[in-house]
């Protein structure tokens, strides 16, 4: 009896760690794609963007979800850092602060050259040109961390396409269509709780134009934080496949930051990505929530849209509570030990770590096209908050530059050719 019990408990462990094993041996050929960290923002929060500063020393980092030791023992290869300033920037300096949240993750990629490498396409051969043209295959042959620069919420912005573009340019490869605030060209999803008031019925007519430039610049459409009514708006009008880049299935966990089967099977149709976000209130609606239960997002997910459709968006440094078992970012091995055990292919979970994001990443790279036109129609200056903002180029009016002696000669002028004077 005591035997069989011993015997019983080594066969546990041996079978524990050969999930964790096989995991290491994936994830040594196929390193994780995370959709979403927020390090850039603890970087602003914690330290005002001084990397130089001693308690910035990113392998040495406390007190954070993210530093390069964990990535190192998280098997992390790609990821998506958030250039996030929150909403109360809108209409303000939200263009100033992205810019200043890109600037500090291509300083990590200056500073920590063996760690990180900034990339802005998926491809495997290094371009004649170093550091910026580098894509995500040749990053993970050289073993550095692929850093790509998603920007957190349309505010970002400002409603412009010309800054769309310079965002672009500067090494934007996904957008988030808003946070959690309405811009004034798409809903996000506090208008699904009641919270927000729908303005834009999903997109706007602006909202329509960002998403097809995005579609021509190959700037990926990200639907985490959206409205259900901006989700089918963005599948149903984008050429190009779109990713939730840290949302969770709605089935299991009724929050409205995750995403409803009913759009699943969108996402399935347009070959779309959920990359599953790691937030207790998202994954157990509790404060409490498990690696198990996330496990059961993948499967979920997994099942209504398909293996192609699954990814991590783990949410890192973004968030105040992270499940038992997935606390750091060293912890993605765990969790595909844990999909492993429930008996998902090799191929299914080299998907969800890395293949899936670079099959989206790619069709948006094909489908974009730079001898196309770019958009040029403006938004209407009435869908303008405009307390903050100069107005130039809308309006026929006298340039301000004018002296007030000038303004009241053409003001005459104009009388006079009335007949008023
Ligand atoms: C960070 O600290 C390590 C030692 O822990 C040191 O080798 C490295 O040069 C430091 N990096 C920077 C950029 O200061
Ligand atoms: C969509 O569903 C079909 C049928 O179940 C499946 O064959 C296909 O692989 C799915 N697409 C993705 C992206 O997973
Ligand atoms: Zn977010």
């Amino acid at each position: 009896m005591w035997t069989s019990w011993w015997l019983w408990a080594l066969v546990a462990v041996c079978t524990g760690d050969q999930f964790r094993d096989e995991a290491e041996r994936i994830m040594r050929g196929t390193p994780v794609i995370d959709g979403h960290n927020d390090l850039p923002w603890r970087l602003l929060t914690m330290f005002n963007n001084r990397l130089q500063i001693e308690r910035a020393n990113l392998t040495s980092l406390a007190n954070t979800h993210t530093n390069i030791p964990k990535l190192r023992a998280g098997f992390v290869g790609g990821q998506f850092w958030s250039a996030y300033t929150p909403c109360d920037t809108q209409n303000k300096d939200a263009v100033k602060r992205t810019l200043e949240q890109i600037d500090v993750i291509q300083r990590m990629c200056q500073m920590y050259p063996e760690t990180f490498v900034c990339v802005t396409n998926s491809a495997g051969a290094r371009r004649p040109q170093p550091a910026l043209l580098t894509g995500v295959r040749q990053a993970f042959r050289e073993g550095r961390v692929a850093s790509l620069v998603g920007v957190e919420g349309g505010h970002s912005i400002d409603s412009s396409l010309g800054v769309l573009r310079t965002l672009y340019r500067l090494g934007m490869r996904y957008l988030t269509l808003t946070h959690s605030c309405n811009t004034p060209w798409a809903d996000n999803w506090l208008v699904d709780t009641g919270e927000d008031k729908a303005e834009s019925q999903g997109l706007s007519h602006f909202g329509q134009s960002v998403v097809k430039e995005m579609n021509r610049l190959g700037v990926i459409i990200d639907l985490a934080h959206v409205s259900v009514a901006t989700m089918k708006a963005a599948l149903r009008l984008s050429t190009a496949p779109v990713i939730f880049s840290h949302s969770s299935a709605y089935s299991l966990c009724q929050h409205r930051r995750n995403v409803p089967d009913d759009v699943l099977r969108l996402v399935n149709q347009t070959g779309s990505l959920v990359m599953v976000n790691f937030y207790n209130d998202y994954v157990s609606c509790r404060q409490e929530a498990t690696l198990s239960q996330v496990a059961d997002h993948l499967d979920h997910i997994k099942k209504v849209a398909g293996a192609g459709a699954v990814g991590f968006g783990g949410d890192f440094d973004g968030v105040s509570r992270l499940p038992v078992g997935l606390e750091d970012v060293s912890k993605y091995p765990d969790l595909v030990a844990e999909l492993l055990r429930r008996r998902w292919t090799e191929a299914e979970v080299r998907g969800a770590l890395a293949n899936n994001l670079l099959r989206v990443f790619e069709a948006v790279e094909q489908v974009s096209d730079h001898t196309q036109s770019p958009e040029e129609e403006p938004i209407p200056a009435a869908q303008l908050q405009a307390s903050c903002r100069t107005m130039y180029g809308y309006s026929e009016a006298p340039s301000l530059h004018r002296q007030p002696g000038a303004l009241l000669a053409s003001l005459t002028t104009v009388l006079l050719g009335l007949g008023l004077l």
